[in-house]
């Protein structure tokens, strides 16, 4: 936890925004895997975490704006609890390091809500995406589970989110210690690949690394041969000679901090020529856009720059033909590039995602585009100095989406399908890293991670 005041400023800047009415913040339950005593491993909500950080399930929190009063609820731990989970601190206690005067057991939450409702006043919340507290919800407010997030405040969502967006010195040394874990995920991944292994060897070892810095994956790991699947899970091919993976993952050692890094590393340790060549588009695509971070541009005017110089280095490979700013106007380049450059990370990996993709990432004025590709690019809206975020391009020769667009003839006066068949095999390469947007420009957060083809190859040969 950070020191008291952080968390009492906190509590005050958002307490400015919101005229008046009641909010009301759920923390997270346990939840259970197979049965109710053998949990998941606890993950506080963020939201709840930013403003209280009690790390700990069944804790809720009431601000009331108009009366000037915040209240943790929570039942302290009985003896038959201690004896299997040992001593925690009283609810009192966690409420007081949370610079909270108040607190109560959980059932003097009912009448305080239900008090708050009689006298017609407004019960701020956030939406849901835990079904156990949509329940909770729906006892306290009397509305379905199923139609709960369509109550949910516009006004609290939309304040939460703009001040959970600019980062402050501690969020961002947080932020930076994950990437530091991330760093020796990276460079151990490199160093003990070797044909032979198994994808889930590799995948093993760098979780390893995360749990022994006492933190914890913040998303599954995505390590594959089968590169060009965006989002790979499995971890059961045998890695040969002569194939690339992806390794795209990341750690919460922190207070909850994200980090989110993808590298592209040779099994034997060495790109081939044909790897080579996308790879270093890849980069430059990252490098470059990288580069184009600062206040006042658009995210959506940065990938789109990164999209025309995948099509640009990709036609120079005599893959895409024609005119490259046309292509990327068609949505060409998204055969090979179907993603966004990149979202928030923060608290969480894809930061706020669950108050609303739409909020986090557009303003009123972007218009979120329906073309294939585009379509998925999570951050659009003008960039602030405060924003932590990622730079991710890639390319990937996805057999059944080549397929598809050939048969179907889609954008085929910008592909040259022909050529594009003896990349089948390929897999994908994509090159990640977390930056800062700073007052004149951006910082490539946390230590320096091999990603040139020289330092890639120099690690993988140490
Ligand atoms: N790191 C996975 C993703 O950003 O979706
Ligand atoms: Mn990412």
């Amino acid at each position: 936890m950070y020191p008291t005041n952080i968390y009492v400023k906190r509590r005050e800047q958002l307490r400015k925004k919101i005229k008046s009415g009641v909010l009301l913040f759920l923390g997270n339950s346990d939840a259970p895997m197979n049965y109710k005593d053998n949990i998941y491993p606890f993950r506080q909500d963020s939201t709840f975490l930013y403003y209280f950080g009690i790390n700990h399930p069944d804790f809720t929190a009431v601000i009331d704006i108009d009366e000037n009063k915040e209240i943790i609820f929570a039942n302290d731990l009985s003896v038959d609890d201690i004896v299997w989970t040992g001593p925690q601190k009283s609810t009192c206690q966690l409420a007081k390091r949370a610079g909270l005067k108040n607190s109560a057991p959980i059932n003097k939450l009912i009448p305080v809500i239900k008090k708050a409702i009689a006298g017609n006043r407004m019960i701020h919340y956030l939406p849901q995406y835990r079904s156990e507290n949509k329940i909770s919800l729906s006892k306290l407010l009397e509305i379905n589970p199923s139609a709960i997030n369509n109550y949910a405040s516009h006004e609290l969502t939309t304040t939460v989110i703009s001040q959970r967006s600019i980062k402050s010195k501690e969020e961002v040394a947080d932020i930076e210690k994950a990437i530091n874990v991330s760093y020796e995920m990276y460079t151990t991944a490199m160093k003990i690949v070797k044909p032979g292994m198994y994808e889930r060897e590799i995948a093993g070892f760098v979780e390893g690394i995360v749990l022994s810095a006492g933190g914890r994956l913040s998303f599954p790991t995505i390590l594959s041969v089968h590169g060009e699947t965006l989002h790979n899970h499995y971890h059961t091919n045998k890695m040969k000679s002569g194939d690339i993976f992806v390794m795209d993952s990341g750690a919460e050692v922190s207070n909850g901090y994200a980090s989110d890094i993808t590298r592209t590393i040779p099994v034997n340790g060495k790109f081939s020529n044909m790897q080579k060549d996308i790879y270093e588009i890849v980069l430059d695509a990252q490098v470059s856009s990288i580069k184009a971070i600062k206040p006042g541009v658009k995210y959506k005017t940065v990938h789109l720059k990164a999209a025309k110089i995948i099509t640009q280095g990709l036609k120079d490979l005599g893959l895409v033909k024609g005119n490259v700013s046309d292509a990327v106007a068609n949505g060409a380049h998204a055969m090979f590039f179907p993603h966004g450059l990149g979202h928030m990370m923060g608290l969480d990996v894809h930061d706020m995602e669950n108050l609303g993709e739409q909020f986090v990432g557009y303003s009123k004025d972007d218009i979120r585009s329906e073309q294939f590709g585009l379509a998925y690019l999570r951050l659009a809206r003008e960039l602030k100095s405060g924003f932590v975020l990622t730079v991710e391009p890639g390319i990937y020769f996805i057999p059944a989406l080549i397929d598809k667009w050939r048969k179907e003839k889609i954008n085929s006066r910008f592909i040259n399908f022909e050529k594009v068949n003896k990349y089948r095999q390929f897999g994908g390469v994509r090159i990640e890293d977390d930056i800062l947007v700073t007052n004149n420009g951006y910082r490539i957060l946390g230590k320096p991670i091999p990603k040139t083809i020289k330092d890639v190859e120099a690690y993988c040969s140490k």
